[in-house]
C-alpha cells in the first residue's frame, strides 16, 4: 500500500469519526422546546426551568396578590401560570431573573418596550400595552415572592 493511499483512508476514518461525532453532539431542534441560550450568561443560563408542578406558590403580601391577577391576565399567556414558563414564552420564577441579573427595572423595560429574544428560543416579547407602572410593580412583587419561596433569591 502506498503512503497516499493510507493518507486518504486515514482521511476517511477520521472524517467520518467527526461526523459521528457531530450528529451525536447536535440535538435535533424543537422550536418549541424553552432552551436556554447558555452563549449568553453561563451558568445562571444553564439551570433548567422547574416543571411547574414542583413551582411552590408563595405566601402573597396584597402587593403581591394583585400583581398574582396582574400577571394572570397579562402575562401567564406566555409565562405560564405560576410564571413557571409555557410553550410561548419562558419562566420568571427561574434563576436567569434573580434581582442581580434582571433587576425590578427590566420588567418596567420589558412590558413597556418588549424584550428582544436572547436568553430563550421562544422569539421576542412584544410591548404589553396598558398595564401601568403600580401594576407592573405588583407583578414584580409577586415574581419576587414566588421566586423567594421556591429558593431562588
Ligand atoms: C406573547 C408572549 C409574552 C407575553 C404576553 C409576555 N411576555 Fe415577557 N417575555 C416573553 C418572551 C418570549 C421573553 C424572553 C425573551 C428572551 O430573552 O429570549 C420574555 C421576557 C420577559 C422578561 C425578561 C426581560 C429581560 O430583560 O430579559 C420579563 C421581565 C418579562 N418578560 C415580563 C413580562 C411581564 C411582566 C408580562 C405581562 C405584563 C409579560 N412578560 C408578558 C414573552 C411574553
Amino acid at each position: 500500500m502506498n503512503k497516499g493511499l493510507l493518507a486518504a483512508i486515514g482521511l476517511v476514518v477520521i472524517g467520518g469519526g467527526a461526523v459521528m461525532f457531530w450528529q451525536a453532539s447536535t440535538p435535533e431542534v424543537d422550536p418549541t422546546a424553552p432552551t436556554v441560550n447558555t452563549m449568553m450568561h453561563g451558568a445562571a443560563a444553564a439551570a433548567p426551568a422547574t416543571p411547574a408542578d414542583q413551582i411552590v406558590e408563595a405566601t402573597l403580601s396584597s402587593a403581591g396578590q394583585m400583581g398574582k391577577t396582574v400577571f394572570e391576565e397579562n402575562c401567564a399567556a406566555c409565562h405560564g401560570a405560576k410564571a413557571a414558563g409555557s410553550q410561548n414564552g419562558p419562566p420568571l420564577v427561574h434563576r436567569i431573573y434573580e434581582p442581580s441579573h434582571h433587576g425590578d427595572y427590566s420588567f418596567v423595560m420589558a412590558v413597556k418596550n418588549g424584550v428582544r429574544a436572547h436568553h430563550w428560543r421562544f422569539g421576542d416579547m412584544a410591548p404589553v400595552p396598558g398595564v401601568t407602572d403600580k401594576q407592573i410593580e405588583w407583578i414584580t412583587k409577586y415574581v419576587r415572592e414566588m421566586q423567594r419561596a421556591n429558593g431562588i433569591m
